[in-house]
């Protein structure tokens, strides 16, 4: 079976071939031809990764999964939220990201936080969500250089390093997207 995993993100991708049975072959947009920026407009995670899976599916009549995640801030009621990427403001900087959260939470001592995946799945005709999701704590200073995003100030649950400390075998194992892609894989191994 071919299945579009919606982005263009090679990282993403070998992350999900890797755990996928060889029954089920993953493109990349770039494999069906897909340049077009998709526009991200719902204010949930559940629902941009509706919009991106349901543009593949309804232009190129593909099976198709798309992905969405936030960070999520307990003490900022759940903000960033659907707007991390871009919560500095426009063009996306993971920097003025993390110096503006470290900012907002400087008085703060609830630093709790959660990343949260949601993956939208268009499967012959019917649709399927799957969530992962990976409790931790912003730090107070940015630690590592691995990763990306929000990685340096983010600690797991149970963990002492950040994110950015850790490699992306030992991250994927707990982190939110990882998880979220378990339950897909899970999924589509007993889909009959
Ligand atoms: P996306 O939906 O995967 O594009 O994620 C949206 C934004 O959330 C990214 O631009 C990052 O700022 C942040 N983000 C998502 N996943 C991670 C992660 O694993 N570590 C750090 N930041 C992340």
């Amino acid at each position: 079976m071919k299945l579009v995993f919606a982005t263009n993100n090679p990282g993403k991708l070998k992350e999900v071939q890797e755990i996928l049975p060889n029954s089920i072959e993953l493109l990349s947009l770039k494999d069906i031809g897909c340049d077009e920026e998709i526009e991200e407009t719902a204010s949930t995670l559940e629902g941009n990764a509706q919009i991106k899976a349901n543009h593949i599916t309804e232009n190129y009549g593909y099976n198709c999964f798309a992905d969405d995640t936030g960070l999520e801030v307990e003490i900022l009621n759940g903000e960033p939220g659907v707007y991390s990427a871009r919560y500095a403001g426009e063009p996306a900087n993971a920097e003025n990201n993390m110096n503006k959260l470290l900012n907002s939470l400087k008085t703060k001592e609830n630093r709790k936080a959660r990343f949260r995946t949601s993956i939208c799945l268009n499967l012959n005709g019917e649709q399927f969500l799957f969530d992962g999701i990976c409790k931790g704590n912003i730090l107070t200073q940015k630690q590592g250089e691995k990763g990306f995003g929000y990685d340096p100030i983010f600690q797991p649950e149970g963990f002492i390093k950040s994110f950015a400390e850790m490699s992306s075998n030992e991250k994927n194992k707990i982190s939110h997207r990882g998880l979220a892609i378990q339950e897909l894989v899970k999924f589509l191994k007993d889909f009959k």
